[in-house]
């Protein structure tokens, strides 16, 4: 669910403005209740046990949004739109900790309470982390990651680039092949131009480095050949880098100029686009990252509101044998 400026008033305004005044009637109303030299309302008191009744309503509402989204129930029109659900579930979700407050007094009370209270705390918690997440790691992902690639073929675009880095080094450096020999993947390492083969999305490399007539004599340039043995390929391979060589836009620079310094002027080209070939892997580990905790957050949200009901359950039971 998206907040920004152009949908907030329209899509959350009123709600948020419903939230403050349930939650502000319901501290007055409580309130109403104090007395002076007494302690305050607890679970079993008015205020204290209907507060608690609507607190775990809305709790088994804000968790039935799980079966809501099940393919039995998702196209199901007889339960409003899916976007009012999740307007209700972060408003009423929020609406849920002042209630809860009001319900026990302003105490977390014994240990089974605690547990209750600490619960809600994280699941509401991680439910406001998942969606300022929501909105920003997209928007990020648009900015940093202009060649975004589908999530699932990352590995057979990493795959290529490794590829592509082998033939690039393959083709300007003598002995290259013996020494790049690739595991499970004898076509990458012969030199040979595959002219014609059809190429795999996601590369930046041009099918041949120099068009074959015009290309430089092949050079010996070990210390490229060992870069690209000791790190450049895993790199490329995984998007993770030893002690963070490739860590930064900076370091990947400093780097590739290291390796120009190091190498004759013959294989610069082929460094450079290699270098370009790792900016893509990194851009494409961010894209991984981002990805990654775009769901991450719901991997607490979700179990723990399960464990939240349950619990919740367990406290209205116990409340009702021995209240
Ligand atoms: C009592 C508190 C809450 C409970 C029991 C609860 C429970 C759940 C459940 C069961 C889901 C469905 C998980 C799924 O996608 O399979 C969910 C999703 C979600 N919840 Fe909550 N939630 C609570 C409060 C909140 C709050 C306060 C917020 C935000 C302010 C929030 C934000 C979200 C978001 C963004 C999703 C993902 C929806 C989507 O991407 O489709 N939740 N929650």
């Amino acid at each position: 669910m998206l907040f920004d400026r152009k949908n907030f008033v329209p899509l959350h305004l009123a709600w948020m403005l419903g939230t403050l005044a349930a939650a502000i009637g319901a501290a007055v109303w409580y309130g109403s209740y104090i007395r002076a030299g007494r302690p305050w309302p607890g679970g079993g008191s008015v205020p204290g046990l209907v507060l608690g009744i609507v607190a775990g309503l809305i709790i088994l509402f804000e968790f039935a949004l799980w079966p809501r989204k099940t393919s039995f129930f998702r196209t199901a029109r007889w339960l409003g739109k899916t976007q009012t659900w999740m307007k209700a579930h972060i408003w009423l979700g929020l609406l849920v900790l002042p209630l809860a407050a009001l319900h026990s007094g302003m105490s977390f009370g014994g240990t089974f309470t605690s547990l209750l209270m600490w619960l809600l705390l994280i699941v509401v918690g991680s439910g406001v982390l998942g969606l300022v997440l929501q909105n920003l790691l997209p928007r990020l992902l648009i900015d940093r990651v202009p060649e975004e690639t589908v999530a699932s073929q990352i590995g057979e675009v990493s795959r290529q680039l490794v590829e592509d880095a082998r033939r690039l080094v393959i083709e300007v450096c003598e002995g290259a092949e013996e020494e790049l020999a690739p595991a499970g993947n004898a076509a990458a390492a012969t030199g040979k131009q595959r002219v014609g083969v059809s190429r795999h999305v996601g590369t930046v490399v041009p099918r041949s480095l120099v068009p074959e007539l015009t290309r430089p004599a092949r050079t010996t340039a070990p210390q490229l050949v060992s870069a690209m043995r000791q790190e450049i390929e895993t790199f490329l391979r995984s998007g993770r880098s030893s002690s963070g060589l490739f860590g930064s836009r900076t370091k990947t620079q400093q780097y590739f100029d290291d390796l120009r310094e190091k190498n004759p002027g013959t294989v610069r080209a082929a460094i450079d686009q290699i270098e370009s070939l790792c900016r893509r892997r990194r851009d494409l580990a961010l894209q991984e990252r981002l990805q990654f905790w775009l769901y991450a957050w719901l991997l607490v949200h979700l179990p723990l509101s399960v464990v939240l009901v349950v619990l919740l359950i367990g406290h209205v039971y116990f409340a009702l044998q021995f209240g």
